[in-house]
């Protein structure tokens, strides 16, 4: 008997990353499920849309969201926890705390409910796989105080989650994106709040990454092809990381001619 292949949910699927994501899922013959807080069906990806309002940052909505989606399409076998707001740009002293909570509410501790939620029905079935969108912010330090630990959480909870469902046959990764151009970077390109020689510059690849380039990455995460891989974070940031450092030397040698 061949085992139902399921679906793969992709929470934030609305817009950006998640939509990205959904459409790849859809190329390589996957069946993605979007929800989304204000959900809305990606032009030309077929997904399936779930129409009620699904907020990461309510238990309450997720649980019974959860159960909705599961009876209405079968079984979560795929997570992508690609929901997240961007943090508020403020010196230390300028931060609000309820800014604060919101951001750790839904980046950190909403990406923990969804993966609860679904997860432990993975591993009642004894096979998942799921897949955190985290940062290079989280990985690095940035003036976003809570964004940026509300990623670095999400960092060591794919591994705390992967220790605690490896066994059964789930497997927790995740992915952090670099600069990734999508329409709300691109609109604060446009207004002027951000600068694009800035975030390209110390990157080694000298350039903004594409929202399919981590949709790629985060498919690979789920599919057959990683059945080894658990616990992970996968940068895919340009060579962001790699390349940052460089500035205290004088910056990387992107305009040099090589000899
Ligand atoms: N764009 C980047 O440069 C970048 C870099 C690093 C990490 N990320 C991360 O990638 C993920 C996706 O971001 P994006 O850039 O595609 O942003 P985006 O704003 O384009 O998409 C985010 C989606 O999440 C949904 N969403 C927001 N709050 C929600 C909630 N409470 N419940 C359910 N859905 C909600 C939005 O409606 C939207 O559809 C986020 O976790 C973000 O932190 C983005």
């Amino acid at each position: 008997m061949t085992q139902d292949p399921g679906i793969v949910l992709v929470t934030g699927g609305s817009r950006g990353i998640g939509a990205a994501t959904a459409a790849v899922l859809a190329q390589q013959g996957f069946q993605p499920v979007i929800a989304d807080i204000a959900p809305e069906a990606p032009d030309g990806t077929p997904a399936i849309l779930w129409p009620e309002p699904f907020d990461v940052g309510s238990e309450a909505c997720v649980m019974s969201g959860i159960a909705g989606i599961e009876a209405a399409h079968g079984p979560i076998t795929g997570l992508v926890n690609a929901a997240g707001v961007f943090g508020k740009m403020h010196t230390v002293e300028r931060i609000r705390m309820e800014n604060w909570d919101r951001e750790v509410a839904i980046d950190l501790r909403g990406t923990f409910v969804v993966s609860r939620a679904v997860g432990v029905r993975m591993a009642e079935r004894r096979r998942g796989a799921i897949v955190n969108v985290a940062s290079i912010s989280g990985m690095t330090s940035a003036p976003v105080h809570a964004y940026a630990a509300a990623k670095a959480g999400v960092i060591q909870m794919t591994q705390t989650l992967a220790a605690e469902w490896g066994h059964v046959g789930v497997r927790v990764n995740a992915v952090s994106p670099g600069f990734t151009r999508t329409a709300a970077l691109e609109a604060g390109i446009a207004s002027g709040a951000l600068d694009q020689h800035r975030l390209t510059r110390n990157t080694a690849m000298g350039r903004l990454v594409e929202p399919v380039e981590i949709a790629h990455a985060i498919v690979w995460l789920l599919g057959a092809t990683s059945s080894g891989v658990t616990g992970i974070n996968l940068p895919v940031d340009a060579g962001f990381v790699a390349g940052a450092t460089w500035d205290a030397y004088g910056g990387l040698r992107h305009d040099e001619a090589r000899v």
